[in-house]
């Protein structure tokens, strides 16, 4: 099994680039399903979880032909079963509901079960197809949902922001017949990328990047081409190996409107971040200062950061409080950092980190997507060598982790 070995202590420098995102190319990759015609995806980033859509998609009769950065998805569904083999893989793989639903009246999706982050349900995007007209029960571990000719559009007030819930109704409500609208939506930029997608495949929406997106349903869909956004997250873990690090890199696409709330908290913690041509500047000039960061949905401080800001926090001056209100398990990195020498406890939803000198190289598990490149960031800082292993949680959602730092100047290989 591979691992990754970093030795600390050398600042980046230079150029990076950031690829497209890729929590906007799994919705994206599902709305292949709700038409007969080509959809071709372009800056489709090369990720485990970008193939396992795709295995997916082929099991449902939607190819995807691959070259380089683009994609072309088309076919016929031919069945409209997702099976539990790969949707235990992925969770996304449930944004493959309301399309089935919204195209072929029926669909079967396997639950994603519990994942390392949280028990994570999918009830959000359940109550809200079955408000649109669908019923919906649940058997030996699948979801059945069926309707009876087209899905209806209706009112849906989220009770809680959900990034997939909202992307599963809105792609189910472009087809459905009449208005629906979506209240208390999430307004990440994966979602406006989306909608952008479906306008451009003849949907009616307006709204999205509001927590109110309306739509108006039409009887068909057809095919579109459409560049995915820039990874936010990819940006911001970038953004934080520097500051850790030393040194500084231009993040080449990245747009600094999307991780508005990152580069609060880089600016407040001491490092320097600005817009420039072409994408975002980030250099550390002097000391890290401790500072508090707490989860919310967009545009709050992600998530998807928490792990990277915290393995940040560990050499700051003083101390910082991170607060994770999304997810009830999202500190499965705080043992592994601690195992570097770092000062961090738990308690509850909240983690003091208080700052130390330096880090030490150790062999350190990955566990997740975030938390394994937030040990990445740690390694980058660390005297001596760390290994991590387990890394393809890496390799589902960051692109040549390795050759990306090496190329700026880390001493980091893949073993
Ligand atoms: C997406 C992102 C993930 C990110 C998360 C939050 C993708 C592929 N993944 O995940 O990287 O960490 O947004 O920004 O885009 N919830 C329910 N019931 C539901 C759905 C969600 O209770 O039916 C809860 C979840 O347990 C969680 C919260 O709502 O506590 C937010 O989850 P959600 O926004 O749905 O995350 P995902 O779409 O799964």
């Amino acid at each position: 099994m591979d691992r990754i070995r970093v030795l600390g202590g050398v600042p980046l420098h230079g150029r990076m680039e950031i690829g497209g995102a890729k929590n906007a190319a799994l919705p994206l990759m599902a709305c292949g399903l709700l038409t007969d015609e080509t959809l071709t995806l372009r800056n489709v980033p090369a990720l485990a979880d970008i193939a396992t859509m795709q295995q997916l998609l082929a099991q449902h009769g939607i190819t995807v032909a691959r070259a380089g950065r683009e994609a072309r998805l088309g076919g016929r569904i031919g069945n409209t079963e997702a099976p539990y083999e790969i949707v235990r893989k992925m969770r996304a793989s449930v944004l493959v509901l309301g399309p089935l639903l919204a195209r072929c009246g029926q669909a079967r999706v396997s639950l994603p079960g519990g994942c390392a982050i949280g028990t994570r349900p999918v009830d959000l995007h359940l109550r809200g197809l079955e408000q649109m007209g669908a019923d919906i029960s649940i058997d030996a571990g699948y979801v059945t949902a069926s309707v009876r000719g087209r899905l209806r559009g209706a009112h849906i007030l989220m009770p809680q922001v959900s990034v997939g819930a909202t992307e599963n109704l809105l792609m189910a409500a472009t087809l459905a017949e009449g208005r629906s609208v979506i209240a208390n939506a999430a307004r990440e930029p994966e979602i406006h990328d989306l909608a952008e997608c479906l306008r451009a495949m003849g949907a009616r929406i307006e709204g999205h990047g509001t927590d109110r997106i309306e739509i108006e349903g039409v009887a068909a869909l057809h095919g579109a081409t459409h560049d995915i956004l820039p990874d936010r997250i990819e940006a911001g873990t970038y953004a934080c190996a520097v500051a850790i690090a030393g040194g500084d890199l231009l993040l080449a696409g990245a747009r600094l409107a999307d991780i508005e709330a990152v580069a609060l908290a880089l600016r407040q913690a001491g490092i320097e971040v600005e817009e420039r041509p072409g994408g975002v500047f980030v250099r550390r000039l002097n000391g890290l200062a401790g500072t508090d960061v707490m989860t919310e949905p967009y545009p709050g401080f992600p998530t998807d950061m928490q792990a990277q800001f915290m393995a940040l926090m560990s050499v700051a001056e003083g101390a910082a409080m991170v607060t994770e209100t999304i997810f009830e398990n999202r500190f499965m990195h705080v043992p592994e950092l601690n195992r570097m020498g770092a000062r961090i406890n738990v308690h509850g939803a909240s983690a003091i980190v208080r700052g130390v000198d330096a880090l030490s190289g150790a062999p350190v598990m990955a566990t997740d997507l975030r938390a394994s490149v937030s040990l990445v960031l740690a390694g980058l800082a660390a005297r001596g060598e760390t290994v991590i292993d387990r890394v393809y949680h890496l390799d589902r959602g960051y692109e040549a982790v390795e050759r990306k730092l090496a190329a700026v100047g880390a001493r980091i290989e893949r073993i």
